[in-house]
C-alpha cells in the first residue's frame, strides 16, 4: 500500500507488521509516509507517526493532548489511561495543568539531588558487580540492568526495599500487552501508593517522597491524587526504562565487537555511546498515547477529533533523513537531537539521572567483565511484548572468556 490512507480506508496490523521485528517494518513504512493508521494489540486504530520530522513535530504539538477523551474510554484497554487512581500526573496532563505540575515536582527532583546519588549509584552497581563475580553466566538483565536502576529510584524516592518485588509485579502487569489484569494491578499499586505517603507524612525523611509532599510553589502543593500519580509515575519511568537503556546497549555491543573493543580502549567514549544506544534502540517504542483535539490534517492524513495517534520513538531515530546510516552502531557518532527520551514540555524528567546511571553501568560493567559475551544465540533473545517498552526478556551472559 502507497500513500498515506485516510480514517476510512483500511489499516494495518501493528502487531503482526511491525512489532515482530520492528526496524525492517520502519525503513519501509518511513518510505510510504510519515503516519500510518494501525490497529494496537492494546484496541484500535490508532495514527502512528514514524518519521524523524514529523515525530519530534507531533511531540510538541499542543492540538496533541495527553487527557483521554471521554469518548475514548471502553475503546482501548483499561489501561493506566483510564485508572483513575493513577491519571493525576504529568504524562497525561496539558497546559496549564502540566506546567503547574511540572514546578511543583521540579523544586524536589533538583539538579543538586541528582549529582549527589553519583557516589551512591557508583557503590550499587559495583556490589551488584561484586555478587555476580565468581558465576560464569547470568541473565544480566535480572544480575544488573533490574536491581541497578529499581534501588536507585527506590532509595531516592524513600520506598523500602522489601516492596520492590511487588513494584515489578504490577508494572508488568500494567505494561503487559497479553495482560488481563491491568485494572487490579493499578488499583493495588494506588493503594500501596497512598500507605506510602501516609507513612511518610508520619515520618518525615531525607528524602525525594518527602520534598514532594513538602513542595509548595506560593500557595500551590500537590494534592492527594496528584502526589500518587507522581509517585507512580516516577518509579515506573525510573526503573522500566534505564533497565533497557543498559539491556539494549549490552546487547548491541555485544553483537557489534568492534564498537565493543572501541568502548574498551576509550571509555571517555562513554557519554556520546550512552546516546548512541539510546538512539540505536531506545527503551521506548511508542511515547505515550496522544489525543487529536479537532478534525485536523496531520502530515497528509485527516485526523478526527478524539482519535489517538502514537509517536514511534524507534522508527524516528531510525529515519536515515536525520541520521546518517541509522542502522549502523556507531559509538563515536555522539547522535545530538535523538528522540529516545521525547520532546517538548514532556521531555523526561529523569533524563539526567538516566544518562549518569547508563554511564556508571556500562563503565563499570565493561572494566569488570572485559571478556563479557553473549550466552546464547542471537535469534534466541525474545523482546518483551509491549508497545511502550523495548526491551529484551533476557539477556543470558558470559561473564569470562
Ligand atoms: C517522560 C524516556 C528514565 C521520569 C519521558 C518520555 C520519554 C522518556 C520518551 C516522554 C514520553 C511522552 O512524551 O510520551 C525515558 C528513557 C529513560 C527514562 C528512555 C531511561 C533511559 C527516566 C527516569 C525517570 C523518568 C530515571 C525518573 C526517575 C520521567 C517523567 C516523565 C518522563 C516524570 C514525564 C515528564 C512530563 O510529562 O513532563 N521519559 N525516561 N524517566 N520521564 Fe523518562
Amino acid at each position: 500500500m502507497t500513500g498515506v490512507p485516510s480514517s476510512a480506508e483500511q489499516t494495518d496490523d501493528f502487531e503482526k507488521v511491525v512489532l515482530k521485528d520492528p526496524h525492517p517494518a520502519y525503513q519501509e513504512l518511513r518510505v510510504e509516509g510519515p503516519v500510518r493508521r494501525m490497529v494496537i494489540p492494546e484496541g484500535e486504530a490508532t495514527w502512528i507517526v514514524t518519521r524523524y520530522d514529523e515525530a519530534r513535530a507531533a511531540l510538541a504539538d499542543p492540538a496533541l493532548q495527553k487527557s483521554p477523551p471521554a469518548a475514548a474510554v471502553g475503546r482501548f484497554k483499561d489501561d493506566v489511561y483510564f485508572s483513575q487512581d493513577l491519571s493525576a500526573n504529568l504524562l497525561q496532563s496539558d497546559q496549564p495543568e502540566h506546567t503547574r505540575l511540572r514546578k511543583l515536582v521540579t523544586k524536589a527532583f533538583t539538579s543538586r539531588r541528582v549529582a549527589e546519588l553519583r557516589p551512591r549509584v557508583e557503590q550499587i552497581a559495583d556490589e551488584l558487580l561484586d555478587e555476580m563475580a565468581g558465576r560464569t553466566e547470568v541473565d544480566l538483565l535480572d544480575a544488573f540492568a533490574f536491581p541497578l536502576p529499581m534501588t536507585v529510584i527506590c532509595e531516592f524516592l524513600g520506598v523500602p526495599g522489601e516492596d520492590r518485588d511487588d513494584f515489578r509485579r504490577w508494572s508488568n502487569l500494567l505494561l503487559d500487552v497479553d495482560s488481563e489484569e491491568t485494572g487490579p494491578a493499578s488499583a493495588s499499586m494506588a493503594a500501596y501508593l497512598m500507605r506510602l505517603i501516609a507513612a511518610k507524612r508520619e515520618a518525615p525523611a531525607d528524602d525525594l517522597l518527602t520534598a514532594l509532599i513538602q513542595a509548595r510553589d506560593d500557595e500551590d502543593r500537590l494534592s492527594e491524587r496528584e502526589l500518587v500519580g507522581m509517585v507512580f509515575v516516577l518509579l515506573v519511568a525510573g526503573h522500566e526504562t534505564t533497565v533497557n537503556l543498559i539491556g539494549n546497549g549490552v546487547h548491541a555491543l555485544l553483537r557489534h565487537p568492534d564498537q565493543l573493543a572501541a568502548l574498551k580502549a576509550d571509555p571517555g567514549l562513554l557519554p556520546g555511546a550512552v546516546e548512541e544506544f539510546l538512539r540505536f534502540d531506545g527503551p521506548i517504542h511508542l511515547a505515550t498515547m496522544r489525543w487529536a483535539s479537532t478534525d485536523m490534517t496531520l502530515y497528509g492524513a485527516r485526523v478526527s477529533a478524539g482519535d489517538p495517534v502514537l509517536v514511534s520513538l524507534l522508527s524516528a531515530n531510525r529515519d536515515p533523513d536525520r541520521f546518517e546510516e541509522p542502522d549502523r552502531l556507531d559509538v563515536t557518532r555522539a547522535p545530538g537531537g535523538h528522540l529516545a527520551f521525547g520532546h517538548g514540555i514532556h521531555f523526561c524528567l529523569g533524563a539526567p539521572l538516566a544518562r549518569m546511571e547508563g554511564e556508571i553501568a556500562f563503565g563499570r560493567l565493561l572494566a569488570r567483565f572485559p571478556d563479557l559475551s553473549l550466552a546464547a544465540e542471537p535469534e534466541t533473545l525474545r523482546w518483551r511484548h509491549s508497545t511502550l517498552i523495548h526491551g529484551l526478556e533476557t539477556l543470558p551472559v558470559r561473564l569470562t572468556a
